[in-house]
């Protein structure tokens, strides 16, 4: 296979991605903390590359005294910085590799959370467990059945629970993954929703991303019992002059990056 058929977008069913997804978060934790550890705190919870928090946004409502659920934590600063307000935080993520991360910024914090090890396509807590489901980026972009997903964290929230989660905007997916001038011009379908897969040179996936158009993520919100509330866009702050990958002051005065789904379970 040539170097060009290492990055594709092709179909990955959810075994690959796991598979591909656990490898690659665990060797890439060190790195991914060492680079966005700075800006993701020990404990804060940060929506976005364009820095939006909790503490201002309260997307979440009331957290004080309410068990919430963040999936796909990382190094669960949100989690901690929940423990804070006095809600009751449960992290899990697929990667023991992030979870190691999540023990240590523990230990330097004295801020100490619940974390397990578990996908969120097969979370292992009862129905109506949490009164809150969250993640930052977590599972959700990673997962091919995103529905069903869905369908899981509407099972372990109570009727009137909320679910809030954030996710590269799907228009990005028209562009190169490039912070600067490269990164203005579309390029792919909005409407081609394989995923972005970088593969081995057998052609197995070692990192897998999934594209979902507005449409697709309101679709499975809403068929798995969910009512949308609010689609937050942070807009780039003044002043913010970080980079994220693809994030950046030039492209995030122009366009969204990262789409914010504020949703509810139906009280009855
Ligand atoms: C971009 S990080 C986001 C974590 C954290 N909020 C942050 O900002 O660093 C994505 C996380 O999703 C986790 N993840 C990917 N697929 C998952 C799945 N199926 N179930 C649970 N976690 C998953 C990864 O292991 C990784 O820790």
């Amino acid at each position: 296979m040539d170097e060009d058929n290492r990055v594709t977008r092709r179909r990955v069913g959810d075994a690959e991605a796991r598979h591909a997804n656990r490898r690659w978060w665990d060797a890439d934790a060190d790195a991914y903390q060492a680079e966005h550890g700075h800006f993701l705190g020990d404990v804060d919870f940060v929506w976005c590359p364009e820095g939006l928090r909790e503490a201002d946004a309260r997307l979440l409502g009331e957290v004080a005294g309410r068990r919430v659920l963040e999936v796909g934590c990382g190094a669960a600063a949100c989690a901690r910085w929940l423990a804070t307000q006095g809600a009751r935080p449960v992290a899990v993520d697929l990667s023991a590799g992030m979870l190691r991360h999540a023990g240590q910024a523990a230990e330097r914090s004295g801020v100490r959370v619940p974390l397990a090890q578990a996908d969120a396509l097969a979370l292992p807590f009862a129905a109506e467990t949490f009164d809150i489901a969250c993640t930052a980026f977590g599972a959700v972009p990673f997962v091919d059945d995103s529905a069903a997903l869905m369908r899981e964290v509407h099972r372990v929230l109570r009727p009137g629970g909320r679910w809030v989660f954030s996710v590269t905007h799907p228009m990005r997916w028209v562009f190169l993954d490039d912070p600067g001038e490269g990164g203005l011009t579309a390029v792919h379908s909005y409407f081609d929703t394989r995923p972005y897969v970088e593969q081995d040179e057998r052609g197995v996936a070692s990192y897998v991303e999934q594209h979902r158009t507005l449409g697709d993520r309101v679709r499975e919100l809403v068929a798995a019992g969910f009512r949308l509330v609010d689609l937050v866009e942070p807009d780039w702050p003044e002043g913010h002059q970080g980079i994220w990958g693809q994030w950046s002051p030039l492209r995030g005065r122009l366009f969204p990056g990262t789409a914010i789904f504020v949703t509810e379970k139906p009280a009855g």
